[in-house]
């Protein structure tokens, strides 16, 4: 981890507390990969879980890890570890595919996680990003930046990142994947998907 990681302490029971399953992303991860079954999966920001539990019931081999040592802790799924979206302990190329969901708009190092998350999919894998469609940077995280630090402009530091897919494809470019699809969907607020095939 780097000094970035950290710019945002994430060490809070009560932020692992607040986390929720949205059952509608079960529905896109099936969608993104249909034959779930059976696949090797990593989960990058997984919170307490819940949705690693979902893939893990329907016969994934899903792996989660999150910044938040109190979220692994009270998890709610197998195979959870505390570390990095920048630092994945990983090998190249070992799993089929990835998803990470309302977690990149929270890191300082993004270029240097998308770089991370792309290299441990192997060749022909595929990712799976959700991430807040926000009409002014940080609006979601409100009630994030009061839980973690009792003050509401702290929002912008919690999504240091206002996303879309296009500005997303631009921190692609230099990446081996190829933007498969790209959504937009209203599901309690609004939110984007990119779902990226991993080339070789
Ligand atoms: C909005 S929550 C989303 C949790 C879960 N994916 C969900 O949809 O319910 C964002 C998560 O990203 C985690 N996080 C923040 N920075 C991280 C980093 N550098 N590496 C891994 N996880 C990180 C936080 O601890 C938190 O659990």
């Amino acid at each position: 981890m780097t000094a970035l990681d950290h710019a945002i302490d994430y060490d809070s029971a009560a932020y692992a507390r607040a986390n929720r399953l949205d059952p509608h992303h079960l529905r896109q991860v099936t969608e993104a990969f249909p034959d779930l079954a059976g696949m090797h999966l990593l989960e990058v920001g997984c919170g307490r879980g819940h949705l690693l539990r979902l893939m893990q019931d329907a016969g994934a081999k899903a792996s989660g890890v999150d910044l938040n040592p109190q979220a692994i802790a009270q998890g709610e799924a197998n195979d959870m570890a505390v570390a990095s979206a920048t630092h994945l302990p990983f090998p190249d190329a070992h799993f089929d595919g990835l998803v990470s969901v309302h977690a990149i708009e929270h890191l300082p190092e993004l270029d240097t996680a998308l770089a991370e998350m792309v290299r441990v999919v192997r060749p022909g894998g595929r990712l799976l990003l959700i991430y807040p469609a926000e009409p002014i940077q940080g609006i979601w995280a409100v009630p994030t930046a009061v839980i973690l630090h009792r003050n509401p402009f702290k929002a912008r530091q919690v999504h240091c990142h206002k996303l879309t897919p296009k500005r997303l494809r631009v921190r692609l470019a230099d990446l081996p994947v190829t933007v498969r699809y790209e959504r937009f969907r209203w599901r309690g607020w609004p939110q984007y998907t990119s779902v990226l095939d991993r080339r070789a």
